[in-house]
């Protein structure tokens, strides 16, 4: 058995994968903007992780934009049956680097199609429709006319599931009256935990959630409490934060986002990583400190 299968499994859409998984966000330019820094390492990272058993990978056609899509399909294009791609929708780039809403008809059928080229295949395996009505945190507003034309293209075959990111319940609930909605993908980590009560009432319905910047994001998690965690348990701090999310819930698909075959390696062995119910309660107190 491989150490990412040690992470055990949970549905997505029609696929059952590993709950360690792999975000590819970090392989574009800085900004996530423009090519890699070190494009060989880039392909390295993502072989590695097929290689070590990673079966679910999350990116975008607005990484780059359409650079992390290209490294992917060259570093594993013939993709393995196995293997789930999610992408998401919804963004547009600015030539500043900002990211703007694109939720016409237009530019989400546009934007399938950019990542159904860029990847090389004929169906998308999962598109969240990234909501950004507020920059900051998951805000009100009707997904109606967007998820009807998500659906529409899950209709014309283009999309096999659809998931939403960065998202109130009240969306996710609006989400699915027009269409299955297979997963939710939101902020969500040991010192930022908004989601808790969304999280257990996806995990009632058996629905992935998966968080995104689960280490912290573009600033790693720091505090003296997980730096503590982890000398006692012989692990580094990032190990830590990834086994508490699997720990957390059976419904979290971790997508940890790296550019070095280092951090991918270290972050991948958290799956076999067991916390006990005294360090659990040790590490909640991060949460509660942070988000006061
Ligand atoms: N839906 C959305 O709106 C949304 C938003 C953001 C991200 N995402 C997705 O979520 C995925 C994960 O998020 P993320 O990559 O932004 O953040 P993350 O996984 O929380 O953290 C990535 C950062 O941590 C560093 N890192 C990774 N492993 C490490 C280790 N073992 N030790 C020390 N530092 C380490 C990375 O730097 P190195 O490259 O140097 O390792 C990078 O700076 C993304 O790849 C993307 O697919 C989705």
């Amino acid at each position: 058995m491989s150490i990412v299968a040690r992470s055990t499994t949970f549905k997505l859409g029609d696929r059952t994968v590993n709950r360690m998984g792999y975000g590819a966000m970090q392989l574009a330019g800085p900004g996530v903007c423009g090519p890699p820094k070190d494009h060989a390492a880039a392909l390295a990272v993502l072989r590695e992780a097929v290689a070590r058993g990673v079966d679910h990978i999350d990116t975008s056609d607005f990484y780059g934009p359409h650079v992390t899509n290209k490294i992917i399909r060259e570093a594993l294009h013939p993709y393995s049956d196995n293997l789930a791609i999610v992408t998401k929708v919804g963004v547009r780039r600015g030539s500043d680097r900002s990211w703007n809403p694109a939720f016409s008809r237009d530019e989400l059928t546009q934007a399938v199609h950019d990542n159904l080229r860029n990847l090389g295949v004929d169906a998308i395996d999962v598109v969240n429709f990234r909501v950004t009505f507020n920059a900051h945190h998951p805000a009100e507003g009707s997904l109606e006319a967007p998820i009807a034309v998500l659906a529409d293209l899950q209709r014309q075959g283009l999309v096999r599931h659809i998931g939403l990111s960065h998202v109130t319940a009240t969306q996710i609930a609006e989400a699915q009256r027009i269409c299955e909605i297979v997963c939710v993908q939101d902020h969500y980590n040991l010192a930022h935990r908004d989601d808790d009560a969304l999280i257990d009432d996806l995990c009632c319905d058996s629905i992935a959630y998966v968080p995104y910047f689960p280490l912290g994001g573009f600033t790693p998690l720091q505090s003296s409490t997980l730096s503590e965690v982890a000398v006692d348990l012989g692990t580094t701090p990032m190990q830590i934060a990834l086994a508490w999310l699997l720990r957390r819930e059976p419904n979290i698909l971790l997508i940890p986002g790296t550019s070095s075959v280092g951090h991918l390696r270290e972050n991948l062995a958290a799956a076999e990583l067991t916390l006990s119910d005294e360090v659990l309660t040790k590490l909640d107190t991060i949460g509660k400190i942070d988000t006061r």
